[in-house]
């Protein structure tokens, strides 16, 4: 069992920080593999071809293998979950009568590009609503889900958990549903990727895309994303001269390649080496999976589950733990009480959590202990 982490981290003592779905604070050897990227950056004369490649195939690899694609040459390197779902969209034909489902109040990255794609075509989006009910709302949302996937759905766009409640979305079974309609199935894994266990060889997503500074412990401007078969031989939304056959010949660019390097390489971002955010990327990986996602999530489950009781006890409302993650969950107020003063409240006592969706948005890590819950349940209780 994994024990509290926080020695590795510089926060200070009296701040309790519960807001990873924000930003993650970065590890102290993620933070030292970002000075000395830096530093490398002084002696230009030192940074050679292999350097522009290896590092990124190595931290594919990673990611392939937190992912469990057994392909590391379907990671691509992504500036932002936009961009990564950009490239999607640039490759899903849609006609009018036709639809993408996704869920109610979903990431903006996730929303805008299929917008543009469905109004641009004369097809729709349908917007699964979260369901107005408390008492067993996450499983009323995946069934809804379910139903609204349909014979005219060419694409399904959901999270594995919600980024502002933690709702969590069987994916599973909604890749079963979407298989039926012969539909996509795109994640969004910011939330989720790095801090719950997924698998690409069991959900078999089309693509999955993930922002780097959150559960991925990494820098911000970076992102990491898996683009399935049904992309192989698609038009990338950049012309990265990188992604290109035979690019590691430097002598040789201008006698130009027209054949794409394999799989998803043609989505890697334009000057996808990022000598500073790869190795800092790559640290923050290994660290993860030295950890194990699974003991990331039982640590974050195990640390909150007696609080949790007590807030419900106060009167809070939360998802059933079935529905919901473990590092990122919404806290419902209790009617009497005011949003502003509890917002007032945990700042004062040095707790920092996020407000979303019209609850409390708590994202523990292993930093976190049973202090920093201790500390948020001081602030609360005076007001409830
Ligand atoms: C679910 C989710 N996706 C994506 C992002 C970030 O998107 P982008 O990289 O496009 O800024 C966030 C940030 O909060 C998020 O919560």
């Amino acid at each position: 069992m994994l024990t509290c982490q926080k020695h590795l981290f510089s926060l200070p003592d009296e701040v309790s920080y519960l807001n990873c779905s924000y930003m993650s604070p970065l590890p102290a050897p993620v933070e030292m593999a970002g000075y000395q990227a830096i530093a490398r950056k002084t002696m230009p004369y030192e940074i050679l071809v292999p350097d522009f490649f290896e590092p990124v195939s190595r931290l594919k690899s990673l990611f392939a293998k937190l992912i469990n694609a057994s392909n590391p040459e379907r990671i691509a390197i992504v500036p932002s979950v936009s961009y990564g779902i950009s490239s999607v969209v640039k490759n899903v034909q849609i006609r009018t009568g036709q639809n993408v489902v996704v869920v109610d109040e979903i990431f903006p990255s996730n929303y805008y590009p299929w917008r543009r794609l469905t109004m641009e075509n004369g097809a729709e989006i349908k917007v699964v609503k979260r369901p107005e009910i408390l008492e067993g709302r996450g499983r009323a949302w995946n069934e809804r889900l379910l139903e609204t996937i349909d014979h005219q759905t060419v694409a399904v766009a959901v999270p594995n958990v919600h980024w502002a409640d933690g709702t969590w979305f069987d994916l599973a079974a909604v890749r079963k549903r979407a298989n039926e309609v012969g539909a996509l199935l795109i994640v969004d894994g910011t939330q989720s990727v790095g801090a719950m266990p997924f698998d690409v060889a069991a959900i078999q997503p089309d693509a999955l895309v993930c922002g780097a500074y959150k559960w991925l412990l990494g820098p911000y401007s970076m992102g990491m994303a898996y683009y399935g078969e049904r992309f192989d031989n698609g038009v990338p939304i950049e012309e990265s001269w990188m992604n290109r056959l035979g690019s590691e010949h430097f002598e040789n660019l201008t006698n130009y390649e027209h054949a794409y390097k394999p799989a998803a390489h043609r989505y890697n971002m334009g000057e996808n080496s990022q000598f500073i955010a790869v190795p800092m990327l790559s640290t923050a990986l290994e660290l993860i999976l030295e950890w194990g996602v699974e003991n990331i999530q039982d640590y974050c489950k195990n640390l909150s589950a007696p609080y949790v009781e007590r807030l419900i006890g106060l009167g809070f409302q939360i998802e059933e733990q079935a529905y919901r993650g473990s590092h990122l969950f919404g806290l419902r107020l209790p009617m009497t009480v005011n949003l502003e003063s509890v917002k007032k409240a945990t700042l004062q006592h040095g707790v920092y959590v996020s407000y979303r969706a019209g609850a409390m948005r708590i994202s523990p890590h292993l930093y976190n202990e049973g202090k920093d819950f201790e500390r948020l349940l001081e602030a609360v209780e005076g007001l409830v």
